[in-house]
Formats: C-alpha cells, structure tokens, sequence
C-alpha cells in the first residue's frame, strides 16, 4: 500500500510548484495520476522498464496491452519514433495536441514494455495544461494508461481514480472533470490505409478528409486469431458490475422494446435503471426506478462527456439491470457506440 495524496489544480492556470511536485515523483520512479482532455491519466517514467512495470501491477493490466507515451510537444515524436512521415506531420498539424494517438515505428531504446513486445509505439499530445506542464517538468515522456483498474470504466473524475486506484498511486492531480470523457482515436500508421484501432474523439470522417479511406472495422475480442496483431481491439473497455443491455434500433422501437424489459424485470420485483437521450427521458417515466440522461441525441459532445461518469453512478443505484439507448454512429456517435457495445458484449438487442 502507498500513502496516495490527491491536491486540487487549477486547469487553466495550474500551480508550477503542485506540478513541480508531481514531476519530481515521477523522476523518483513514482506513479501521478492526472487529468488530459479525455480522461484521467496514470502516469510514470514512460522510458524506464521498472517504472513502467509499476503502471501494469497497479491496474492489473495485461502485459500485452501496449501504453500510450504521452509527449509535451510534436518534436517528441522523434525522441521515440524511427519515421516521421509527411503525414504524420500533417495528422499532427491538424490534430495535436488532442484526442488522437499514433501508432508509429518504435525506436529500439523504449523500453518494450510499453509497447508490449511490439516494434511499434503508440504516441500522443494531449490537450490538457496540467498533462503538457507534468510531461515538459518531468525531463521525460509519459507512459499512461486510463487512471482506472484494469476493465473499469475510465476515470473522468478525480474521485472515480481514488475509488479505484487508492494506496496503489503517489499522487492524484485533481483538474476537474475531462472535458471529452472517451479515450483517444487509435490510429494504426503502420498499415495502407490506415487503420482505427479505438475510435474516439477525432472522428472517422476528420480523419478520411485528411488520409482518404481509413480502415475503421473495429476487431473484436472474439477473434483471437486477430488479437495478437491488433491490440487495440483486443480488450474490452470495460465491464459493469451490473448485468448491462444495449438496445439498438430505430429511437421509438428502441423505447418501446426497453419499456417491454424493463417490465419483464418489474414484475419480478427487480429494479431496473434506463440510461438514455433527453428527448427520451419521460418515455420511461412509471417503467424504470433509476432514469438518467446522457443529454440530447443531437449532441454526441455531451453524451461522450457524461457517458463514463453516468455508468459509474448507475452501479452505486442499487439497479438489478440497466438497458441503455444506442445512438447513430456518425461522427462521435462511433466512438460512443463502440464503448457501449464492448460493455454490454452479447447482451446487444436490436429493436
Ligand atoms: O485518451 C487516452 O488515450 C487515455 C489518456 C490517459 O491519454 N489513455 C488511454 O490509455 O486510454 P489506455 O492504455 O487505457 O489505452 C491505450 C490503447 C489500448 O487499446 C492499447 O491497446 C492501444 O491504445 N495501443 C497502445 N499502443 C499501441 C500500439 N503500439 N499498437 C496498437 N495499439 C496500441
Ligand atoms: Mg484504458
């Protein structure tokens, strides 16, 4: 067990000297938790082996999921990277820093921990002062997962980190909520065309605008054969400890077919919560005891933002079972999806 300290920052502005803090843990080998864009970081030395091992014991993370190196500026690239490409240059024009990863060539000196074994490493700027601030301080570039034990929905929050990640970090760096709330886009650079490996915030159609065809069927944890060239896919976001449905469909077939369920589950006394649109909400009122709102189907922004955070809330609700609504797929809607098909798995009904 570590003694884990959590200090509040300010994101706009933060305090050099909180940070310097942080950055000092870091070069003594120690593990900070801290805000990005996106969600909440757990990172180490990234070009250190020992101190990357700690990151996989502290999550109980696979050692065959690669990290992301999280870097302070685009010229980092070159620290960890053998090619840099025209358009890498490009993607990182456009897009750094934010919400997209490369997967690139991997110079022989990163430790092959980070990448899991594989020649290639997975790299990224985040948006994010505090983030940029801690990797530019710490001399070094950041290995960081998801703040969360492994198979737990990222954390979007400082306080979803200490639930999960208490005695196992140093320091948790307290910047607010995300702004974003899903993961970063994975881009796979190592193919013709090149591949999405996890959709997130960039976008399939940014993407395509800038690279032409970009391969984005996502692999799924049920084909092993592919697994092993393809870690992205490999594992699962997350799991609930709650049995968890996905209903797909036309928006009323969907309420409607969620009202029919969730009916079958009343009937046996069991308690059944609904996560949905805000234009559905009152669709469910009398059927299901715990109803919560991801915002407006036309705003995948604010349904990414609060997807995490609201999923964590539901296993606090005592439900017995959670149906949640699909959303269309376009745009962010891709990367919402994605997240929510991985955690219901077979548990899909299509309306
Ligand atoms: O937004 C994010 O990306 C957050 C914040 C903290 O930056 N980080 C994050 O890290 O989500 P993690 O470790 O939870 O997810 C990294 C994903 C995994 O799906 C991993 O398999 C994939 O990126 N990945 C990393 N390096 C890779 C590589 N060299 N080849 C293929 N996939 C890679
Ligand atoms: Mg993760």
């Amino acid at each position: 067990m570590k003694a884990t300290e959590i200090v509040k920052v300010d994101p706009n502005s933060p305090d050099i000297d909180e940070i310097k803090r942080a950055a000092a843990i870091i070069k003594a080998g120690g593990l900070v938790a801290f805000p990005t864009e996106t969600v909440y970081g757990l990172g180490a030395d990234g070009l250190k082996a020992d101190t990357v091992d700690k990151i996989f014991l502290a999550k109980g993370r696979p050692q065959d999921n690669p990290l992301i190196l999280h870097v302070a500026s685009p010229d980092d690239i070159l620290r960890v990277a053998t090619e840099v490409s025209p358009i890498v240059d490009k993607l990182v024009q456009l897009f750094w820093p934010g919400p997209l990863t490369l997967v690139l060539p991997k110079q022989s000196h990163v430790p092959d921990k980070v990448s899991a074994g594989l020649p290639t490493i997975g790299v990224r700027m985040p948006d994010n002062i505090i983030a940029l601030t801690l990797i530019a301080e710490s001399g070094t570039l950041l290995a960081a997962p998801s703040a969360n034990l492994s198979g737990r929905p990222s954390p979007t929050l400082a306080s979803h980190v200490a639930d999960d990640m208490w005695g196992k970090v140093d320091l948790i760096l307290d910047g607010g909520p995300t702004r974003l709330g899903v993961e970063s886009t994975v881009l796979d650079l190592m193919e013709d065309p090149p591949r999405i490996l996890r959709p997130g915030s960039v976008t399939r159609e940014e993407l395509e605008d800038v690279l032409g065809h970009v391969e984005a069927q996502i692999l799924k944890d049920e084909r092993p054969f592919l697994r092993q060239v393809r870690p992205g896919g490999k594992y699962p976001h997350y799991t609930l400890d709650i049995p968890f449905f996905l209903v797909e469909g036309e928006p009323q077939a969907v309420i409607r077919r969620i009202q029919e369920e969730a009916g079958k589950y009343r009937s046996q006394a069991k308690k059944v919560g609904v996560m949905c649109s805000e234009e559905s909400k009152g669709q469910y009122l009398g059927c299901a005891d715990v109803i919560r709102s991801l915002g407006s189907r036309h705003d995948m922004t604010q349904i990414a933002a609060g997807l995490y955070r609201t999923l964590r809330d539901f296993e606090t609700c005592n439900v017995h079972v959670l149906f949640a609504e699909g959303f269309s797929e376009r745009g962010l809607g891709f990367a919402v999806m994605n997240r929510l098909r991985e955690a219901a798995r077979s548990r899909i009904i299509y309306a």
